[in-house]
């Protein structure tokens, strides 16, 4: 099919004009001499929708430009490609795939939207021969959906883990750093604006489950279904476990862990991880996101950088933009098309075998390591090391480390630890990763 480019410049339509719209558009502007002698074309912004266009902007643009009517932006037959920039799967989607149907390419930020509803919209987008792209769904600012897709390409993937949650991972460094609890450090983080009032999906994990599904199916070149993601979020870490982990030589970190398995099986997981403080990862601290690849021929190699933010995230937008004009110009739109080619099942996080961390209060009596161990022998749990403090009176604190073992083992033990008279509570539970 020929499709080489015979217009003398490139139309771009905006739907969003939020944080990331507004570093796009800023980017654009800021750089456009620069960023049009890398396409080899003039680029033009023809419209942006937003919800209400009297809105106070962080960007200065036209007036003109502005509209509360998206259908004009994306109907608009001097546009050729469609930013998707205003977040969730309705309308979002089915915009893009308005865009689509006329022969419009898109880039979108939407994780979520990438996350539920992507495979539907790559599968149109491949159908048409038309680009696709959404590298700031994933870890704002950092490259990793471009550099997976292209400079990794030769590699199969083992293993994709990352801090890809800023938000998190400014709460966990601060409870790290200064002892405090979880709702207060949120409370400061709501304050400052890097937490939304709404944080649930954030501190619940969500977030990062979206963006380690888009990770993993591109990694392991399969269809990752948001549903079969494990989501655990942080709000059972306490100052108590940060600081045990501590004494172990570990950090507590908000992991998105995607790893291939024999069988044909995928690891997909979201989960509050103890890591070791050697660890590449364990000094990714503040908002700051990093992410690890494995793969058979680079080895092991690490990305990090901003993961969210208006300057961040929209550097990866125009990034997308900027490589999209370039497709255009040359004929090679939907070059880079969906690559989920293998049927991989993801494996049942109660299956899952890592080393666990488990923190209970028991009494401070006779015998009750030899109960509580018993009960991890019964279910074939390997004990690692133990810390064992007097909290208050006659109640005791005790942290175990086990070796390896399911999922499923440790909570077939702990239904029968916490059923012994002498458990007071079993605290907390969280998976060591190396
Ligand atoms: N914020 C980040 O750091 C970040 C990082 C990576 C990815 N992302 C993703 O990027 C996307 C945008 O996020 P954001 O933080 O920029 O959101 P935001 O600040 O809330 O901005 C959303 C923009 O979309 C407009 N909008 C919303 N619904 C609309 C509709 N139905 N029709 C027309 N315009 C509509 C809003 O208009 P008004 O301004 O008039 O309300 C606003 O300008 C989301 O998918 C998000 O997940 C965000």
């Amino acid at each position: 099919m020929e499709k080489r480019f015979t217009k003398d410049h490139i139309g771009i339509g905006i739907l969003g004009l939020g944080v990331v719209g507004s570093g796009t558009v800023d980017l654009l502007m800021r750089n456009r001499e620069e960023i049009e002698k890398k396409i080899g074309l003039p680029i033009r912004i023809y419209g942006i929708a937003v919800r209400n266009v009297n809105k106070p902007r962080a960007v200065k643009v036209d007036r003109a430009l502005l509209t509360d009517d998206p259908r004009s932006v994306i109907d608009n037959p001097d546009v050729d490609i469609l930013c998707e920039l205003i977040g969730g799967v309705e309308p979002a989607r089915s915009y893009v795939m308005q865009a689509l149907e006329q022969g419009k390419q898109v880039v979108t930020a939407n994780k979520e939207m990438m996350a539920k509803a992507g495979n539907g919209i790559m599968k149109e987008a491949a159908r048409r021969q038309l680009d696709l792209q959404f590298e700031g769904s994933v870890a704002g600012g950092i490259p990793i959906i471009q550099s997976m897709k292209n400079a990794l390409a030769g590699n199969r993937v083992t293993e994709v883990m990352g801090i890809i949650n800023g938000t998190t991972n400014y709460i966990l460094t601060r409870m790290t750093e200064e002892g405090a609890s979880l709702e207060d450090v949120l409370r400061e983080a709501q304050e400052l604006g890097y937490a939304e009032a709404d944080p649930t999906s954030d501190v619940d994990g969500f977030d990062a489950g979206y963006k380690i599904a888009i990770l993993s199916a591109i990694a392991f070149t399969s269809k990752v279904s948001v549903d079969d993601v494990y989501v655990e979020g942080i709000r059972s870490i306490s100052a108590s476990d940060i600081s045990y982990a501590a004494e172990l030589g570990y950090i507590i970190k908000l992991l998105g862990i995607g790893k291939r398995m024999p069988n044909n099986q995928i690891q997909v997981r979201v989960h509050p991880t103890l890591l070791p403080k050697h660890h590449p990862l364990a000094s990714t601290h503040d908002v700051y996101n990093s992410v690890l690849v494995k793969g058979d021929s680079i080895g092991d190699v690490m990305f990090y950088g901003r993961g969210a933010g208006s300057g961040p995230t929209g550097s990866a937008v125009v990034g997308d933009i900027l490589d999209t004009c370039r497709n255009l110009r040359f004929g090679s739109t939907g070059r880079v098309a969906c690559t989920c080619f293998e049927t991989s099942t993801v494996q049942p996080i109660e299956d899952v075998e890592t080393r666990h961390y488990i923190r209970m209060v028991v009494q401070d009596k006779p015998r009750v390591l030899s109960a509580i161990s018993g009960i991890f022998g019964d279910n074939d749990i390997n004990i690692e090391a133990m810390i064992q403090k007097t909290i208050y009176g006659k109640q005791t604190d005790i942290v175990w480390l086990m070796h390896e073992s399911p999922g499923k083992a440790i909570q077939a033990a702990l239904s029968a630890i916490k059923n012994l008279d002498i458990v007071v509570e079993v605290s907390n539970w969280i998976r060591v990763e190396e």
